[in-house]
């Protein structure tokens, strides 16, 4: 059922467990993070950025995958379709496009500017049913070719933005995108419970959740990370299961049994299966399994 993200992420904080944000690329990703959610009867979000939306053509042709998937798989757990690091126009193509949700990520504009344009999208999403995410200070790492240093989100910013009407706020604790540096220094805690403090109890975000160890993921949990993304560890495990079939020699044209070695549909199964795992793991990390509601 497709739903926006604001009563999940509010029964996820007030349990003390995490919803997974996963982000797709393709209907496979999108097939197995549906499946796996409604197999563990956990709430789940789909996460869309910009690259990857126009990757699939365009932003009305992944909302119509989404619910049209969504529907013919029979999915009954809550499902959101959110925007991922979304720009001032798309998050308004989004709205547009029938997305349930929508991050406006204003972080790298002059703070001023963030708390003006996340105003505006703020009422827009909600006249609309949406929810909406706002970020303050930047995450470290690469994503769709933007690269920021890791930052520590400032708490009295932090509740400037979630004052203007913000249902979730990411805010840096130190995480990355992507493969964490060998000489990373953790999440800062400290840093997150004076943010949590200062925004009144608002569900928070985790970006960057692969490669961040188990007890720091509990540890933001219990300091009130609600929502955590992920997105690089599903592409790793996609490649790894896609490049183990092909070693195989399953999808090589030049060998004898090349009309079985072409077929998509098996080459791209043990990636479909890879992420399926993926996905149950980080539900179990997170402590969602058994959430939907
Ligand atoms: P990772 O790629 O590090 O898992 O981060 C995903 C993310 O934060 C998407 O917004």
């Amino acid at each position: 059922m497709l739903v926006n993200a604001t009563r999940m992420l509010k029964l996820a904080h007030e349990g003390h467990y995490a919803v997974g944000h996963f982000n797709i690329n393709n209907l496979e990703w999108t097939k197995a993070i549906l499946l796996e959610a409604e197999a563990q009867k956990s709430p789940v979000i789909l996460g869309v950025s910009e690259g990857a939306g126009k990757y699939m053509g365009g932003f009305k042709v992944v909302a119509a995958m989404v619910k049209a998937l969504d529907e013919s798989l029979g999915i009954t757990v809550p499902v959101a379709l959110h925007l991922d690091h979304g720009s001032y126009e798309g998050v308004k193509a989004c709205i547009a496009a029938g997305f349930t949700s929508v991050m406006f990520d204003g972080s790298s504009l002059p703070f001023e500017e963030n708390i003006a344009k996340t105003k505006e999208l703020v009422d827009l999403a909600h006249d609309h049913g949406l929810s909406i995410e706002a970020e303050v200070g930047a995450i470290g790492g690469t994503e769709d070719g933007i690269t920021a240093d890791g930052e520590i989100a400032d708490p009295e910013e932090c509740a400037k933005i979630v004052a203007l009407g913000v249902d979730f706020l990411a805010a840096g604790i130190g995480n990355i995108h992507g493969i964490y540096p060998k000489d990373w220094t953790g999440l800062h805690i400290d840093a997150l419970e004076k943010i949590q403090k200062a925004t009144g109890g608002i569900p928070l975000v985790l970006h960057g959740g692969t490669g961040i160890p188990d007890d720091q993921i509990k540890a933001a949990i219990a300091g009130g990370m609600s929502k955590i993304n992920v997105n690089t560890d599903c592409q790793l495990v996609f490649a790894e299961a896609t490049k183990e079939y092909c070693l195989a020699g399953k999808a090589d044209p030049t060998a004898d049994n090349k009309s079985k070695g072409y077929d998509p549909r098996k080459l791209l199964k043990p990636g479909f299966e890879a992420i399926r795992a993926k996905v149950k793991e980080k539900m179990e990390l997170f402590g969602s399994v058994g959430k939907a509601a």
